[in-house]
């Protein structure tokens, strides 16, 4: 039997009672999704699965994108790995990284929200993990969004931003970027600071990442103090949740109402985590 037990929480959920290397059922998909549109993260513990397994249950809700462009300070193996499931990882085999972001400190971000059609979800899966370190914080966006006063709601509703796509999450510049001097000339998509959730049909605020964000039309003095606040209230502890990772972990985040961000670990110590990233609409 399949259960849903909230954290006590402003987000999250663990899903208790499936196997998610088997196809799911209607009826089990169908409760899965209606808590996921709830609680905007859900946690299935105790899996074991493939890469295959991993896409396949991640394509229940939807196409994948592809894996976000490397940063060259990676210095990435293109090895085994496949379009679809990016590695997220510290570990070095001959001189090259088996995967991405390293063993830093991930800022509050939103997966690949520099792009015009930001992915609706991500999925990670822990396939080893440090024993200290390396936890995964989320931030509802929905709570956030309603816990700003009136004034502020009501001065960013018709306001955009841009999402930088020059940096990655932990901030190292990506292959084929130059380093952003001015904000205002800040490469990436640009979306509604406010966003309708085209399911719950619920406004969020949708801020992506902060390093080399503009606020379309602003002074950057005037964009960078309302930034500033906007941040404050999305990364305040009452809208968040963090996930301590054990192996076999799979952790499933709505990305247009979540933000996201990770501590840093032991360098000397391995982390090894496979993503798939589900494909979403254009923000409005
Ligand atoms: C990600 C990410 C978090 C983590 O995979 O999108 O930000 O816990 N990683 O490694
Ligand atoms: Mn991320």
């Amino acid at each position: 039997m399949i259960e849903i037990i909230p954290t006590d929480s402003a987000l999250g959920a663990d899903v208790a009672g499936v196997d998610l290397s088997v196809p799911l059922s209607a009826h089990n998909f169908g409760t899965i999704y209606q808590a996921w549109m709830r609680h905007v993260v859900l946690r299935f513990r105790d899996q074991s699965l493939t890469d295959d397994q991993l896409m396949d249950f991640s394509r229940n809700f939807g196409p994948l994108d592809r894996n976000p462009r490397h940063a060259k300070a990676e210095h990435r193996s293109m090895g085994d790995s496949s379009d679809y499931v990016n590695v997220i990882s510290n570990v070095v085999e001959n001189g090259r990284a088996i995967g991405g972001l390293g063993h830093y400190e991930a800022k509050w971000h939103s997966d690949m929200s520099y792009n015009p059609v930001p992915p609706m979800a991500s999925a990670l899966y822990a396939l080893e993990v440090p024993p200290a370190g390396g936890d995964t914080s989320f931030s509802n966006m929905y709570s956030a969004f309603e816990a700003l006063d009136e004034e502020t709601r009501e001065r960013i509703a018709n306001l955009t931003c841009v999402h930088d796509s020059s940096l990655n999450s932990v901030g190292q510049l990506r292959v084929g970027f130059e380093e952003v001097t001015d904000p205002r000339h800040t490469p990436g998509a640009v979306h509604p600071l406010v966003r309708t959730h085209p399911v719950t049909g619920r406004r969020c605020l949708f801020l992506g990442r902060r390093r080399n964000a503009y606020i379309s039309g602003l002074d950057l003095p005037d964009s960078e103090a309302l930034l500033d606040v906007l941040w404050a209230q999305a990364a305040a502890p009452e809208h968040t949740w963090t996930q301590q990772w054990r192996v076999g972990d799979l952790v499933l985040w709505d990305n247009r109402a979540a933000l996201h961000r990770r501590d840093d670990f032991d360098g000397t110590a391995r982390r090894i985590m496979h993503r798939t990233q589900i494909g979403g609409d254009r923000p409005f």
